[in-house]
């Protein structure tokens, strides 16, 4: 390959071929010139008669839409503009004169057709983004290839065989002339719309039509110009495609790069060409090969159908994709019930109805006994197996229209629809029995399960919202934890008669305990007035208006004796039962005088439980028996257990501390 003798040959050659016709000559004479006269440029095109004829024709077809009938070429200029018309001009002289050429291997008639759809193609994709540039593009898309012929002219042999690397088509391919030439019909193109004086709007676009990357120091209109002539250039390929699915994949894929997704459809751009080339085609005496244009419409169809039908798979994937996700985010990751926040959804979802229809409705509240004891004992890991098996279990034991859920840590919660207290009562008591008879065993060893249960129903509480429909069931709860644990207790709301609430005054210079006790008896319903010394006890005890149940005292406080404020308690409020409370032994001699006159004491460190049963057996000495079993509808209480267990109370953590 000899890249400089072929250039030389070619420039050499340029001047004596007849590849520009006489009137195209003059029209670029003419506008070599500053500023060329409409006048003189519309005498030159109307000097040729068949041309201007012809050009005519087309102004006034329905391509321009015009709604002036045009009828002269100054008339023409005027209404088009004086570009436009001699663009048009020079491609009727141009392609007529291909058009009547034969050449060995080059195809003329199949170089026109490609020239009019790259004239048609930059036009319409250059005006989607600025329709301005729109006629300026359509003479740029039918010279884009300009260079082929001058190169078939110049170098019939060498372009013979360019033809021939390309796929032997009748026209090669810019690689196949790179190939054996060293230059392309890019090269030869900028250089002869160069040569010709067009401008570099025009030169500069021809000479980078298949790499507009490489335009490098241009931006602006020339910039675009050339990226629209590139994807003008995938239209040509695409209408004489034997694949047409593949041009359009090319398309799309440069649209793609360009960002120009969504501005762009190449189907209908493709169906907006092919039906301007059907009113084009005959003008320029070329025959339109109609059965390929069909296929390409044909294909724009599917390819709108398939892409229709992946819109509407994905459409659906994602909205599948978006009910797992909203799914995930209600579910607790490690036992996959329902999440805290999905029961509080579902549970005010199903108040709701259940107020509607005037349906029960109840709910449990539960939690592993001693579940911080496994945990120490046998470690995390197997507490989180633990906490799995329970889950599984407590979903195989509710009906399918029951919502379990993890609420927290190890405790859980279920909605029951439709099931009143008693009904809701007898399931809690049924998976209380179960977990206690099913002992889970990992990793080889045994490990004992029990769980207690609250139950709250909706019943005649129409006014209940989810928040109190929950702390009913977790006071339930409560009571179940501290009156022993692996029992079920149910909310009971309090006959009038038996509604007076217990005031309780606690006294203790330690915060904890005062908040501890105090939030535990609330729990139990209750009044309970909390000082930090002997002097604010005895304040309150003066100023108080209401009868004081019971008081819980700590042995020692750092400014009034124990002996002084039992007796003023005693003289102050004389039904009040007084507890003491102290870390230290009541053994002494002085000390056990001081028990003697109080009724009952609690030993710090004590238990929650053991708090709840010394206060109940306190204020109701007959109402409970030595197992804790209280009867249901006792005074004071809010609760009413069902069952009372053969097992002992635990050592729950939660206890007030030793003081
Ligand atoms: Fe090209």
């Amino acid at each position: 390959m000899d890249r400089g003798r072929h250039w030389q040959r070619l420039n050499d050659q340029i001047e004596r071929l007849p590849t520009l016709p006489g009137v195209a000559i003059r029209i670029l004479q003419a506008m070599r010139r500053d500023a060329p006269r409409l006048g003189e440029l519309a005498d030159i095109i109307s000097a040729d008669a068949p041309l201007s004829a012809r050009l005519l024709k087309t102004v006034n077809s329905p391509f321009y839409g015009l709604s002036t009938k045009i009828a002269s070429i100054h008339q023409a200029m005027i209404y088009l503009g004086l570009n436009a018309v001699k663009n048009l001009a020079m491609s009727f002289s141009l392609l007529d004169g291909f058009a009547r050429r034969r050449s060995g291997l080059f195809d003329y008639a199949q170089f026109s057709k490609d020239s009019l759809i790259g004239a048609l193609s930059a036009k319409a994709l250059t005006e989607k983004i600025n329709p301005q540039l729109g006629k300026e593009a359509f003479i740029l898309g039918l010279l884009q290839n300009i260079g082929m012929p001058v190169m078939a002219e110049a170098l019939p042999v060498e372009y013979g065989k360019a033809i021939a690397a390309g796929g032997g088509r009748g026209l090669a391919t810019h690689a196949a002339e790179h190939g054996v030439l060293g230059f392309n019909h890019m090269d030869v193109g900028r250089s002869v719309t160069g040569s010709w004086g067009l401008p570099t709007s025009i030169s500069v676009p021809i000479g980078f039509h298949h790499c507009p990357e490489r335009l490098a120091g241009h931006s602006g209109d020339l910039e675009l110009l050339t990226r629209m002539l590139h994807l003008s250039s995938l239209f040509i390929d695409m209408f004489k495609h034997s694949d047409p699915a593949a041009g359009y994949a090319a398309i799309e894929e440069c649209l793609r790069a360009q960002g120009l997704v969504g501005v762009m459809r190449p189907f209908d751009l493709a169906g907006q060409i092919s039906a301007q080339a059907e009113t084009l085609f005959p003008m320029f005496e070329l025959q339109i090969d109609l059965k390929q244009h069909l296929e390409i419409i044909e294909a724009a169809r599917a390819e709108l159908a398939k892409l229709s039908g992946d819109l509407v798979v994905q459409v659906h994937q994602q909205a599948r994709r978006l009910d797992e996700l909203t799914h995930e985010v209600g579910l607790d990751p490690m036992t996959r019930l329902d999440n805290h926040q999905r029961f509080q959804e579902i549970l005010k979802q199903e108040i709701s109805r259940a107020k509607r229809y005037n349906t029960p409705l109840s709910i449990l509240m539960a939690d592993v006994d001693r579940f911080k004891a496994i945990n120490d004992f046998f470690g995390h890991p197997t507490g989180d197996q633990v906490l799995k098996r329970l889950s599984a279990q407590l979903r195989e034991l509710l009906r399918d229209s029951d919502h379990i859920a993890r609420y927290g840590g190890e405790e859980f919660a279920a909605i029951l629809p439709s099931t009143s207290m008693q009904e809701a009562l007898r399931t809690a008591e049924r998976l209380r029995r179960s977990i206690e008879s099913q002992p889970i065993v990992h990793e080889g060893r045994t490990i004992a399960v029990t769980m207690s249960f609250g139950v709250a129903a909706l019943e005649n509480r129409r006014e209940i919202d989810v928040q109190g429909l929950v702390k009913m069931a977790d006071e339930a709860l409560y009571e179940a934890k501290n009156s022993g644990r692996n029992r079920c207790c149910a909310y009971r709301d309090l006959p009038p008669a038996q509604a007076a609430t217990r005031h309780v005054l606690v006294i203790d210079d330690e915060a904890i305990v005062r908040v501890t006790v105090s939030k535990m008896l609330e729990r139990l319903g209750y009044c309970v007035h909390a000082v930090e010394s002997g002097s604010q006890a005895l304040e309150f005890l003066k100023a108080a208006r209401e009868r004081i149940d019971l008081v819980i005292m700590d042995l020692v406080l750092p400014d009034v004796s124990a002996d002084r404020l039992l007796g003023e308690i005693r003289s102050l409020q004389s039904s009040a039962k007084v507890l003491l409370s102290s870390g230290y032994s009541l053994m002494d001699e002085r000390r056990q005088g001081l028990r003697m006159l109080s009724d009952g004491f609690l030993q710090k460190p004590y238990q929650m439980a053991d708090l709840a049963q010394t206060v109940r057996a306190t204020l109701n000495p007959h109402a409970a028996d030595s197992g804790g079993r209280r009867r249901p509808g006792v005074e004071g209480e809010a609760v009413v257990c069902v069952r009372t267990p053969a097992t002992p109370p635990d050592r729950n953590p939660a206890a007030v501390p030793a003081g």
